[in-house]
């Protein structure tokens, strides 16, 4: 039999499940990396949503992250090491968009790049006053995910969705709720607690009126959302091995300034 020594310490869950009054609880746990979303941790949460999905006891779901960090998006590192974030994001993205049972968030602080762009499949979005909304894919030398580049000039308007898309520029909490990907905003405090009570709401609420009401709600888009995401999908793929996003990669990580004049 063999001994596995040194022993290896566990990884620690980076990404909290649990499921209470009819909520199916998904939690970003990797504070000290402001939770950047690894390729494990989108399998767990893909691996959550389904699970979720498949329960009868479970009638709503809330994603959240800490109350002052949502998520910095993906792990830059992860997608320097190879393309397995890239699919696995898809995966979970692609889940998010297709659940059939409503989904709420809480955003307080980054939510930076899928931070931002899975709030679209969300049903209720729910953001603290210093939520900040980035979606830095042009300024990393790669293109938008998750249909963000259908849905964002749907929602806000193309010119604004252009602001944030083409330029990266980082948005607030009012500009997200006047754009309309935000429900409401909630004191920081209370934020979590407030998703909460909604989603517990939701939950309450008969369960195939609601399923039928999102599906209603989602169908007109449905196709043109599967389609874009698969053509964001191929070109951020080929993006990836490109030399502009892997220097603006590599200079995060190495905290520098992207040198982007040679490309
Ligand atoms: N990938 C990998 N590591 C990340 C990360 C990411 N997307 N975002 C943050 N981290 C790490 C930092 O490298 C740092 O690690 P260290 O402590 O080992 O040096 C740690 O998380 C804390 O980040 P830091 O930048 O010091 O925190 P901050 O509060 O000053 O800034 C952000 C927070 C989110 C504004 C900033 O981290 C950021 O811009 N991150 C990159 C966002 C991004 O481009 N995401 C990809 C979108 S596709």
């Amino acid at each position: 039999m063999g001994v596995d020594w040194p022993p290896t310490e566990p990884e620690p869950a980076m990404i909290k499940t649990e499921t209470r009054e009819r909520v199916a609880t998904i939690e970003l746990a990797r504070i000290e990396k402001k939770n950047a979303l690894t390729a494990a941790m989108y399998a767990a949460m893909t691996d959550a949503l389904a699970a979720a999905e498949s329960d009868p006891g479970v009638r709503a779901i809330l994603i959240h992250g800490a109350r002052d960090c949502f998520t910095a998006g993906n792990d830059l590192k992860d997608f320097l090491e190879g393309p397995a974030g890239a699919s696995r994001a898809l995966r979970f993205i692609s889940a998010l968009s297709k659940v059939g049972k409503p989904v709420v968030a809480a955003v307080g602080g980054p939510a930076v790049g899928i931070g931002t762009t899975l709030l679209l499949h969300c049903d209720l979005v729910y953001a603290a006053p210093g939520a900040r909304f980035q979606l830095p894919f042009v300024p990393l030398g790669l293109v938008p995910e998750a249909a963000s580049s259908l849905l964002l000039p749907r929602a806000a308007g193309y010119q604004r969705a252009a602001a944030w898309l083409l330029l990266g520029q980082a948005f607030t909490s009012d500009q997200a709720l006047a754009a309309g990907i935000v429900t409401e905003i909630v004191p920081e405090e209370t934020l979590l607690e407030r998703a909460r009570a909604a989603t517990v709401a939701l939950a309450a609420l008969p369960r195939e009126s609601l399923r039928l009401t999102k599906q209603l709600m989602k169908r007109p888009v449905a196709a043109g959302v599967a389609e874009q995401m698969a053509e964001e999908a191929r070109l951020f793929a080929e993006r990836l091995q490109s030399a502009e996003a892997k220097e603006a990669m590599a200079a995060f990580i190495e905290k520098r300034k992207p040198d982007s004049s040679r490309f």
